[in-house]
This record gives C-alpha cells, sequence and structure tokens, in this order.
C-alpha cells in the first residue's frame, strides 16, 4: 500500500472500524516529527487529548515533556502516538478488538516513520508492541530487538503520578534511551 502521511491521516480521521468513532471529539492520531528517531507509543486518548486532537497534553503529558526535557531531547525531534487513536469511555482500558482494529494504522505511521528506536508508554502499549506477557515493573527499561528497530518500554507517566516512588526508575530509562539514540546517529 502507498500511504502517503496525508491519507493515512484522512483514513484515521474516517475511521469507523470500531465503536469508538461514535463518542469520539477528535482522532488523536500523533504528533511531532515525522521523520523521528524516537517514536513514543501510549495507550489511548484521555480527556484532554479527545478535545485537543493531541497525543499527551494533559498532565501525564506534562510529566512527559519534563522528563524529556530533563535528557535533553526536544519534544519536537520526537514522535508520539498512541495504540488507540480514539478515547476510550471514561478512560476505561482499551479493549483488545478496539487494538485489533486500530494497529494496522501504527504499522502505517511505524512505516512511514522509519524510527530507530520505539518506547512504549506504559504496559498496555508494551503487551502489545513487544510481547502479551509483558510485565513493566521488571522488565522496564529492557531492549528488545525487532528488524529495522531496537524496543523498549517506560512507566506510563500516568502511573508516576500516582506512584512516584517509581520517578528514580523512569529517570534512569530515560538517560538509558537517550545514550542509545545518541550512539546510534
Ligand atoms: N495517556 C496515553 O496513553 N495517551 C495519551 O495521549 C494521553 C494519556
Amino acid at each position: 500500500m502507498n500511504d502517503t502521511w496525508e491519507s493515512l491521516l484522512a483514513e484515521a480521521c474516517a475511521c469507523e472500524k470500531c465503536e469508538l468513532c461514535k463518542t469520539r471529539t477528535n482522532c488523536v492520531f500523533g504528533t511531532g516529527n515525522i521523520n523521528a528517531d524516537l517514536l513514543f507509543v501510549g495507550e489511548a486518548p484521555g480527556d484532554n487529548e479527545d478535545k485537543t486532537g493531541t497525543p499527551f497534553v494533559g498532565r501525564a503529558g506534562q510529566l512527559l515533556d519534563k522528563y524529556l526535557y530533563a535528557v535533553d531531547i526536544p519534544r519536537d525531534s520526537v514522535y508520539i502516538a498512541n495504540i488507540l487513536k480514539c478515547r476510550p469511555p471514561k478512560n476505561r482500558d482499551p479493549l483488545p478488538a478496539e487494538e485489533d482494529a486500530c494497529m494496522d494504522l501504527l504499522r502505517r505511521q511505524v512505516r512511514l516513520i522509519k524510527p530507530k528506536i520505539i518506547v512504549c508508554l506504559g504496559r498496555i502499549s508494551a503487551m502489545r508492541l513487544i510481547k502479551p506477557d509483558f510485565k513493566i515493573t521488571k522488565e522496564h527499561g529492557v531492549w528488545f530487538e525487532r528488524g529495522n528497530f531496537l524496543i523498549t518500554a517506560v512507566y506510563h507517566p500516568a502511573l508516576l503520578l500516582r506512584d512516584p516512588r517509581k520517578k528514580e526508575d523512569m529517570m534512569e530509562d530515560m538517560k538509558a534511551i537517550k545514550a542509545k539514540l545518541d550512539e546510534l546517529k
């Protein structure tokens, strides 16, 4: 399939493959540098993201921004997307059928971006993109090789807001991601 960024965006915003299209305000396709070496993939849009059409703009997003700043990775140098492009009602976890319906769009985004590194934000993304039995407490920061890119997972920033004791681990993981990015340049 010969996707262009514009055709893929239009397809996502017209998508009716699952029920979430009925309750979305905006489809949240992704944001940032479409030629990025580093791609972050979260779980699904929340309320602020649904309203604005941009991923990670609420409290969790602001915390993510702080980590990016702390390790000297400009937010506009990376691309940020989610497993789901539409908000699940009341921010419930994505249903497997919703993830199945949405994964094709993400795969095609990855093909266009061609990142060197993918970072899963949280367990839901890691279970979908790394392996179904991924354990975020034990395996955050571990690198996995996938043909054209490396993939790892960090704690979801929303979890860090609820459990600040995990912030030290997050900082170490983010430093390692920056080091790996520099190494691959
Ligand atoms: N949480 C996510 O996983 N994604 C967003 O875009 C916002 C919050």
